[in-house]
C-alpha cells in the first residue's frame, strides 16, 4: 500500500528547508473530521525555526504544493496544512491491492525469521473452561497476525502436564478411582477426585505425604504411576482436541512440561557452577532481591522440580532448537511477577536472548457470581459454551431464513455461532477482566462478530446479483473511478487503505482488538455505502465501479476476520 504519510512528507519538504522528511512524516495527522482534509499538517512547531507566525508558514506551504498531482485541494485553515488526496489516484492504488483476495492485508515484513506463539496451554485432567478460552483464542488471532506478516510461526501447546498435582490425581483415583467412569467422562470424572482430594486432605493430612511420593515415582519414572499418568493425558488430549476442532485451532506441537522434565538438569548444575543456587530450608533457590522480586524456587526440599524450573528449561530448548526471533507466550496476567521472575534467572544464566520472549498477558474472566476455580468444581466448560452459542443461532438464522435448508443451516450457525463467542473475547483490550455473561457473548446486534459477517453476506449477496460478466470486469479494475468518489465511498476506501498498517500495528502491540475494531469500522462504512449509493444502478459503468468496490470491502472483512480466527459465510 502506498504509504501517503511518507508521500506527503516528502511533497513538503521541498516547502520547509530547515525539517527532513521523517521529521515532517511524524507530524503529518489524519484528520478525526474529514471536512478537514484527509490529511492535515500542522504548523506550530515551525515558528520558532522560521520566524514566522504559523498560519502564515501554513498559507506560504500551502502555496508552495497547490497543483501537486498528489492533492485535489490543500488548504490552509488557522495553523494547518489541510490536504485533500487526488481520490482517483488514491482509489485506484487502494483497490489494487484490496480486489485481490489472497495477499489483501498480508506483507512479507517477517520473511526469514521465526517467531514462537505458545497459546491455550490447558492442564491435563482438568477441565478445558472459559478461562481456557482467552489464550487460545487470542494467540490463535497473534499466530494468523505473524503469518500474514510473513514470519514462520511454530504454535506451541504448552501442556501442563506435570507436577505435583498428578500425584494428588494418582492418589486420589487410587482412592475413590474407577476405570468405566473415568473411561466413560475422563475430564469431569477426574475433575471430580480432584476436587474431592481437597476436600478430603483437610482431615486427613497424610493424604499429602501420599500425593507426593506419587509424584515423586513419577518423575522417577516408575511403571504404574507413569501409566495412569499417560491414560490421564491420553484422555485428556481427547477431549481438548474436540474443543480444538469446533474453533478450527490448529497446533504443531502439544510439548508441554513433561517433555521438557529431563532437560532441567544441565542449567541447574549452570546454575550452580556460577554460584545463583542457594540452598534455602533444603530446597534451591535463585535469589531476586536485587531486582526486587521474590526468590525463584528451583528444587523443592524433596528434591522435585517446578514450574518455574520447567519453563527455564523450555525458554532454552526453545531458543536453540527454533532460534526465534520472538518467542510468545500468550499466559493470564496473574503470572507477570512468575515471568519476571523465571526470565531473570535466564538472564542470570548469561542468556541475553532473553529480551526475545514476550510475555503477552490478558486479564481474568470470571463468572457473573465470582471468578471460578477448578479446585472447587465450580466451571464452565467451554465446549458447553460453543454449543450453546451454536444453537442459540440456530435458532435465529430458522427464525430468519424458515425455507432455508438444515446443511446449510448447521453449517452457518457453527460458524456464526462460534465466531461470535471468538470475535467477543477479542473485542475487548485484552488486559481488561471481563465478566462472562451470555447474553452478552450471544448478542447479536450491535458491534459484533455476527454484524460483520452479515456484512461480508451482504457483498457477497451484492456480488451474485451483480453477476459474473459484471464482477469479472469489476475484479480487473477495468472501471472509472469517479464513480465511486461520493463521502461514503472514499471514507470506506480510506479504511481500507489502512488494513495492512493496522495488522502491523495489531501484531507489534499483540493486541488483536486493534483488528477487531477496525473490520467493525469497514462493515460499518460499507453499510452507509449500501443505504447511500444505489449499487446495482442501469448505469454500466457506475454498476461496475461499485461492484469493484464492493469486492474489495467483502476481501477487507473476510481477512480481517480471518485473522481473528474467524470464517466469513457468503449467505446468512
Ligand atoms: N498450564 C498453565 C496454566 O494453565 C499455563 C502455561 C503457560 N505457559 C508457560 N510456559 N508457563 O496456568
Amino acid at each position: 500500500m502506498v504509504n501517503y504519510k511518507e508521500e506527503i512528507a516528502k511533497v513538503l519538504a521541498a516547502q520547509i528547508p530547515d525539517m527532513d522528511a521523517a521529521e515532517i512524516q511524524e507530524m503529518v495527522e489524519i484528520p478525526q473530521d474529514a471536512s478537514m482534509g484527509d490529511y492535515a499538517f500542522p504548523c506550530f512547531r515551525l515558528a520558532k525555526v522560521m520566524r514566522k507566525a504559523p498560519p502564515l508558514i501554513a498559507k506560504s506551504i500551502v502555496e508552495g504544493i497547490t497543483g501537486d498531482p498528489l492533492f485535489e485541494k490543500v488548504e490552509q485553515v488557522n495553523a494547518y496544512v489541510n490536504m485533500f488526496l487526488s481520490k482517483e489516484e488514491y482509489s485506484r492504488g487502494v483497490l489494487a491491492e484490496a480486489v485481490e483476495a489472497e495477499s489483501f492485508g498480508k506483507t512479507d515484513i517477517g520473511k526469514g525469521r521465526t517467531v514462537i506463539v505458545e497459546y491455550s496451554s490447558p492442564n491435563i485432567a482438568k477441565p478445558f473452561h472459559i478461562g481456557h478460552i482467552r489464550s487460545t483464542v487470542i494467540g490463535n488471532s497473534i499466530y494468523k497476525i505473524y503469518d500474514a506478516l510473513g514470519f514462520k510461526v511454530e504454535r506451541l501447546n504448552h501442556l501442563g502436564d506435570y507436577g505435583t498435582q498428578f500425584g494428588k490425581m494418582i492418589c486420589a483415583y487410587r482412592h475413590w478411582g474407577n476405570e468405566e467412569d473415568v473411561k466413560r467422562e475422563p475430564i469431569v470424572t477426574l475433575l471430580g477426585y480432584y476436587t474431592k482430594f481437597h476436600v478430603e486432605v483437610e482431615t486427613h493430612p497424610e493424604l499429602d505425604d501420599e500425593a507426593r511420593e506419587a509424584f515423586a515415582k513419577l518423575e522417577q519414572g516408575e511403571e504404574e504411576e507413569v501409566r495412569l499418568w499417560k491414560w490421564f493425558r491420553d484422555e485428556s488430549l481427547k477431549e481438548f482436541m474436540r474443543v480444538y476442532d469446533m474453533l478450527d485451532i490448529q497446533f504443531d506441537d502439544f510439548d508441554g512440561e513433561s517433555f521438557y522434565s529431563d532437560k532441567m538438569q544441565r542449567f541447574i548444575d549452570e546454575l550452580n557452577d556460577k554460584g545463583l543456587l542457594l540452598e534455602s530450608e533444603g530446597a534451591h533457590i535463585v535469589d531476586l532481591s536485587q531486582f526486587d522480586l521474590p526468590p525463584a524456587l528451583i528444587t523443592k526440599s524433596d528434591g522435585s522440580t517446578l514450574y518455574c524450573t520447567r519453563d527455564i528449561a523450555t525458554a532454552v530448548y526453545r531458543k536453540e532448537h527454533y532460534d526465534f526471533y520472538k518467542n510468545i507466550y500468550v499466559v493470564a496476567s496473574q503470572q507477570n511477577l512468575y515471568f519476571q521472575q523465571w526470565m531473570k534467572v535466564v538472564k542470570l544464566l548469561g542468556y541475553d536472548w532473553v529480551k526475545d520472549c514476550v510475555h503477552v498477558p490478558f486479564g481474568l474472566v470470571s463468572l457473573e457470581e465470582g471468578t471460578m476455580s477448578t479446585r472447587h468444581g465450580r466451571v464452565v466448560f467451554l465446549e458447553d459454551v460453543l454449543n450453546k452459542a451454536v444453537d442459540k443461532t440456530k435458532e435465529i438464522i430458522k427464525e430468519k431464513n424458515p425455507e432455508a435448508d438444515d446443511e446449510l443451516i448447521d453449517q452457518v450457525a457453527r460458524e456464526v455461532g462460534i465466531g461470535a463467542v471468538i470475535f467477543q473475547e477479542l473485542s475487548n483490550n485484552k488486559i481488561k477482566d471481563y465478566v462472562f455473561k451470555w447474553d452478552k457473548v450471544l448478542n447479536f446486534d450491535g458491534e459484533t462478530g455476527p454484524y460483520v459477517q452479515y456484512t461480508h453476506a451482504r457483498c457477497a449477496s451484492v456480488l451474485r446479483k451483480a453477476g459474473a460478466e459484471v464482477v469479472a470486469k469489476a475484479q480487473k479494475l477495468d472501471i472509472d473511478y469517479k464513480y465511486i468518489e461520493s463521502d461514503s465511498a472514499f471514507e470506506l476506501i480510506k479504511l481500507l487503505h489502512a488494513l495492512p498498517a493496522v495488522v502491523v500495528e495489531a501484531g507489534e502491540k499483540y493486541e488483536p482488538s486493534i483488528i477487531t475494531r477496525h473490520v467493525i469500522d469497514i462493515a460499518q462504512a460499507y453499510n452507509r455505502f449500501y443505504h447511500d449509493e444505489h449499487i446495482l444502478t442501469d448505469n454500466e459503468e457506475e454498476k461496475t465501479a461499485k461492484v469493484a468496490l464492493t469486492i474489495a470491502a467483502k476481501n477487507g472483512i473476510k481477512n480481517g476476520l480471518a485473522l481473528l480466527g474467524i470464517k466469513s459465510p457468503d449467505r446468512m
